[in-house]
């Protein structure tokens, strides 16, 4: 495997899912695939989850891993061609790329929208100069558009918890005071839609994902109908798409706490198990006594992480 973006770049989604298990039963078993081999992780931003389990899946099979905060000690990188470079950016991106390459042999890249430019996000200007440069295989640790080691976690624990053969997975926008990218919800949607499962996605009027990612999933406007007899819910906020009004992309156009998950709309729901990438707004997206019960995955997800990121790097180490 050369890139990790897409749920197709995994092939088969049940041998993957398969894989995992077995990943999960003795997490060190491959340790002779990364030795002598080095992950390097570029972070452009924040992270605590992605940087701790993406070292771990390293290090579970063998590998040297070096981390880089593109903005914390390295030059500061600009990104355009063209631009007359006399600002406070000391290197260019297409420089920088290739020399991360002679250092590593699998690089993971964490980078965010900026909401700037919608086309310059959806096309993934970023990451596909990692791909195009850098020499190496390239994963993606959340970009632009898609957090597939998330969505890769997520699926592992339905997998997991489920109980019945095809469960009934929502996916429910909910608020959040600060205006969110759409990597998060566009990957689930894509990744559930290439599971066996019934998905059902709900959200206020103008929060319409990209149809690339949301395909053939029932759209439902009205949260509580969505909610009924649903098996997992999994609640996430993300600004507008901007796919009906391109001037709204990645604007807040809704905080109605209405649609913040607690009790009553777990009631109406099958007993459902709650799910959140974290970090989470307690009291914005879900209340306390949701993500404090039994039924709250939150954990197991993030547990998750570490076996769907030893997945994709043994992938990546066996294509060397
Ligand atoms: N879920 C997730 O990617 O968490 P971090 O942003 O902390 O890595």
């Amino acid at each position: 495997m050369r890139v990790f973006q897409n749920v197709e770049d995994l092939g088969d989604l049940r041998a993957a899912l398969a894989e995992a298990a077995e990943v999960k039963k003795d997490r060190f078993q491959f340790q002779a695939l990364g030795r002598n081999k080095t992950a390097l992780l570029i972070f452009f931003n924040n992270s605590l989850r992605t940087r701790l389990s993406t070292q771990k899946a390293a290090m579970n099979l063998g590998m040297n891993v070096i981390v880089l905060d593109v903005n914390q000690g390295a030059w500061k990188l600009e990104t355009e061609r063209g631009v007359v470079m006399d600002g406070d950016k000391s290197e260019h991106l297409l420089e920088a790329i290739p020399v991360m390459g002679c250092y590593c042999d699998v690089i993971g890249v964490r980078s965010f929208a900026t909401f700037e430019n919608r086309k310059d996000d959806y096309e993934e200007k970023i990451l596909n100069q990692f791909i195009r440069y850098s020499g190496r295989p390239v994963f993606f640790m959340e970009s632009a558009t898609v957090h597939p080691l998330q969505a890769f976690a997520d699926l592992i624990t339905i997998e997991e918890y489920k109980r019945k053969p095809r469960p009934k997975v929502v996916l429910s926008w909910a608020p959040h005071p600060k205006a969110l990218p759409q990597a998060v919800p566009n990957s689930f949607a894509q990744w559930m839609n290439a599971a066996d499962v019934d998905f059902v996605v709900t959200h206020p009027e103008g929060y319409e994902l990209d149809p690339k990612f949301v395909g053939n999933a029932r759209v439902e406007y009205d949260q509580m109908k969505a909610f009924e007899g649903a098996d997992f819910i999994y609640a996430k906020n993300w600004s507008c798409p901007g796919v009906t009004r391109p001037e709204d992309y990645g604007k807040v156009l809704n905080k109605d706490m209405g649609w913040t998950v607690d009790a009553a709309h777990m009631a109406v729901t099958d007993n459902a198990y709650f799910m959140h990438c974290l970090p989470v707004r307690r009291n914005m997206i879900v209340t306390d006594d949701v993500i404090e019960s039994p039924q709250s995955l939150v954990i197991p997800e993030a547990a998750n992480r570490e076996i769907s990121a030893t997945v994709v790097l043994k992938r990546m180490l066996e294509s060397l």
